[in-house]
């Protein structure tokens, strides 16, 4: 049963309608507690209920649903999830940082990746959850060319008191995006930056709470360093102790995360704590943006 302590709007049943009877892509946008993913787990839960094969795209790298911070997430539940921090993803993109600013090209493309993957899965609705990351500049070229990009069916703008208007206005006179204007619920409880840190914290702590030291031979695998663009093999130091990385397969999807140890020049073997078992299908490490000490 969907959870009964959420309210269900007249209106979150009215774009329900719309999206069955229309389905394809819809992206949820907002400013930061507005109840994105709240209105985007409805939909998933509604329409794996009524038979969709429906797939949810965590858009946000900060307070992550599908897969630890500094990811993107993907998948395809089978039965109408009760609990979103309860899923498992099905393909995760690393992009090495908290939060889109600084990265609006990585996070854009990965979240394209994620969507067309949902669609070679037969995804037939694809629910897109964003981060908050809507202000100036910076959250028009992140919003705007999202859309540009997945072209969605549908998109939901929750919107407190103008906030969206920028975006909204270049949107005008769109052909094939349905825009959905709401206000918040009522319902919705904020939380705070210390809040939002502290979470972080904890979902990185268990999630590399059962990790091992492992070996990676650059001779065997890609280095990917976008921050270092001219790193030679000299470069390869000690800066990069505590670096998170992202363990990525062939088709650039992150396997899962580890942590930069050390290099052993002699070998050229890098020392990398991570959870993942199976290190056979690693091809790539891709450097991220920030450092984590995990405390055992
Ligand atoms: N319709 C609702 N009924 C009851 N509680 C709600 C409702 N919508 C949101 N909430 C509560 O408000 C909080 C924030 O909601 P939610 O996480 O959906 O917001 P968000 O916009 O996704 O936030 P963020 O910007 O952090 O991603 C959650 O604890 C959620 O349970
Ligand atoms: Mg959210």
């Amino acid at each position: 049963m969907w959870a009964p302590e959420f309210h269900i709007a007249e209106d979150w049943l009215q774009v329900f309608q719309e999206l069955v009877a229309s389905p394809g892509v819809v992206l949820v946008i907002g400013a930061p507690d507005t109840g994105k993913s709240t209105l985007a787990h409805f939909l998933v839960y509604k329409s794996i209920e009524e038979g969709f094969r429906t797939s949810y795209i965590d858009g946000d790298l900060g307070q992550s649903i599908l897969g630890p911070p500094t990811t993107l997430g993907m998948t395809l539940p089978s039965e109408p999830p009760a609990d979103m921090g309860e899923l498992k993803w099905d393909r995760l993109y690393f992009i090495g940082a908290t939060s889109p600013a600084g990265h609006l090209l990585a996070t854009a493309v990965g979240i394209k990746r994620l969507v067309e993957r949902a669609k070679e899965d037969k995804a037939g609705i694809l629910v897109v959850d964003t981060t908050g990351l809507v202000a100036g500049e910076m959250g028009f070229q992140l919003k705007f060319y999202k859309i540009e990009l997945l072209n969605p069916r549908h998109m939901i703008a929750i919107q407190k008191e103008g906030e969206l208007e920028h975006i909204l206005k270049a949107l005008r006179g769109r052909k094939g995006t349905k825009v959905h204007r709401f206000s918040p619920s009522q319902r919705v409880r904020t939380r705070s930056p210390e809040v939002r840190r502290a979470y972080r914290g904890r979902i990185f702590q268990e999630y590399f709470h059962r990790c091992n030291r492992r070996t990676v031979s650059l001779d065997s695998v890609a280095f990917v360093h976008p921050q270092f663009p001219l790193l030679t093999e000299e470069g390869i130091d000690e800066r990069f102790m505590g670096r998170l990385l992202g363990l990525n397969d062939e088709e650039y999807f992150t396997l899962a995360l580890g942590i930069w140890e050390g290099v052993d020049r002699d070998s050229n073997e890098v020392s990398v704590l991570t959870p993942l078992d199976d290190l056979g299908g690693i091809r790539y490490l891709h450097l991220g943006h920030i450092s984590l000490k995990i405390t055992s």
